[in-house]
């Protein structure tokens, strides 16, 4: 059986890329932060007791800044597959805390790659890079774009992406890096743009809210939905050379127009629940983005097939359900036309996973 590590298996990609691990049969080990309240629930639908020899998913306490603790977990777990996604991940909060940001998004990759490389264990390495890193580099942006970071957590990844490439010229390690272009989900989290705004308006259709405060709404983001991405994350460790990906859609909405589509799609008048708030804006913003991912399309037969129109009426009938509405019913239609009715959040994944064989319940 396949060994995969995962660091932010608690967040959004985390819990879709361990979902899909245990469903093609690996044993999946992830790293959690220990904290003073719980921080699994992406992942508890998926995770059983550790004496039942069903288990696939085993966690581990553990923190990106402590690299003595990581170098344990891989000399004991021995890992065939290191997927690196934990990170402080959101940009607006790099400006904040900019020496965190190194510390963590940036040398936590160097103290995973250390401890890889000091075990001799010959685990292939995925780095969850950025499109960020592109900063205001002219759109559309591929494999080849120079990087002109406009951010912390930008530096912070761009230093990451080199050190991955590093130790795959240096000492022949199978790293590669995924330069992912936005990707949402009813899994986001609350203080990201899609979310913030989906679940905004499931409040406000509940009488639970009357308006939302936003930022710049002028920006352009490609737009994907997650789940499509964790398994082009899968498939670049299964290539026979590595190399680095973009991954997008190429269809780059600003985020008014996001905004307009999730109301819209409930009957709402933006213009009416949405205030502007300079808190929200950035000192530097990164303007357009927007991916040639044609490098992904060729090598990894990857063909991304939410867009942003879909991905917005799917994550507002997710939030409608989470405040006990019943959801306007596209976004569920959409999930089972194009994945069948698995990729409906929480219980839905479950059957996957008991349908590949693993009892999960
Ligand atoms: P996310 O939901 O914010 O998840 C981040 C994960 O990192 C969480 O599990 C978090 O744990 C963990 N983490 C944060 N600080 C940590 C620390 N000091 N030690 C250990 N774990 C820590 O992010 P995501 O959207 O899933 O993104 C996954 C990765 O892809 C991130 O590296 C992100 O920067 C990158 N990325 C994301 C996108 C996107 O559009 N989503 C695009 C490009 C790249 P807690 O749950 O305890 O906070
Ligand atoms: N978060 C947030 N909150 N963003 C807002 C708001 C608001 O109230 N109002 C406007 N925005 C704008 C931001 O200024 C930005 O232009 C855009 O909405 C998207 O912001 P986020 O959803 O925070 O995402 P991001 O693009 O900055 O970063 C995400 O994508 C990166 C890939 O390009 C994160 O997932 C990063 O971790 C990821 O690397």
């Amino acid at each position: 059986m396949p060994k995969a590590m995962i660091t932010g298996v608690t967040g959004q990609d985390g819990s879709y890329l361990a979902e899909l691990l245990v469903s093609k049969g690996y044993e999946v080990h992830g790293l959690i932060r220990k904290a003073s309240t719980f921080n699994t629930d992406r992942i508890d639908h998926i995770y059983q007791d550790p004496h039942d020899p069903s288990a696939r998913l085993f966690l581990h306490y553990g923190d990106l800044s402590n690299s003595e603790q990581l170098a344990n977990l891989i000399y004991n777990v021995r890992p065939d597959e290191v997927y690196h996604l934990g990170a402080l991940s959101h940009v607006k909060v790099s400006f904040e805390i900019p020496e965190y940001t190194g510390t963590v998004t940036g040398l936590g990759t160097t103290r995973i790659l250390e401890a890889i490389r000091r075990s001799g264990t010959p685990a292939r390495f995925y780095q969850a890079s950025s499109s960020e890193m592109y900063g205001s580099a002219p759109a559309p942006q591929s494999e080849t774009t120079p990087f002109e970071p406009r951010s912390p957590y930008a530096i912070a990844k761009l230093y990451a992406f080199w050190m991955a490439r590093n130790y795959r010229e240096a000492y022949k390690m199978f790293a590669v890096n995924g330069i992912l272009f936005n990707h949402e989900s009813p899994r986001r989290g609350e203080t990201f743009l899609s979310r913030k705004v989906t679940r905004a308006v499931a409040r406000i259709l509940a009488g639970r809210q009357k308006k939302v405060f936003l930022g710049n709404l002028e920006a352009r983001r490609d737009y994907g939905y997650a789940p499509e991405y964790v398994e082009a994350m899968w498939r670049m460790l299964q290539l026979d050379e590595p190399g680095d990906f973009v991954l997008g859609t190429g269809v780059a909405p600003t985020m008014r127009e996001f905004v307009e589509e999730a109301f819209g799609y409930a009957g709402l008048d933006w213009r009416e629940r949405v205030e502007i708030d300079q808190r929200y804006f950035r000192p530097t913003e990164v303007d357009y983005l927007q991916a040639d991912a044609s490098k992904a399309r060729r090598l990894l037969d990857w063909h991304p097939k939410v867009t942003y129109k879909d991905l917005a009426r799917i994550m507002v009938d997710a939030d409608m359900e989470a405040v006990g509405l019943t959801p306007i019913g596209e976004g569920l239609k959409l999930l089972d036309r194009h994945f069948g009715d698995w990729h409906r959040w929480a219980s839905g994944v479950t059957a996957v996973i008991r349908s590949a064989g693993n009892g999960v319940d």
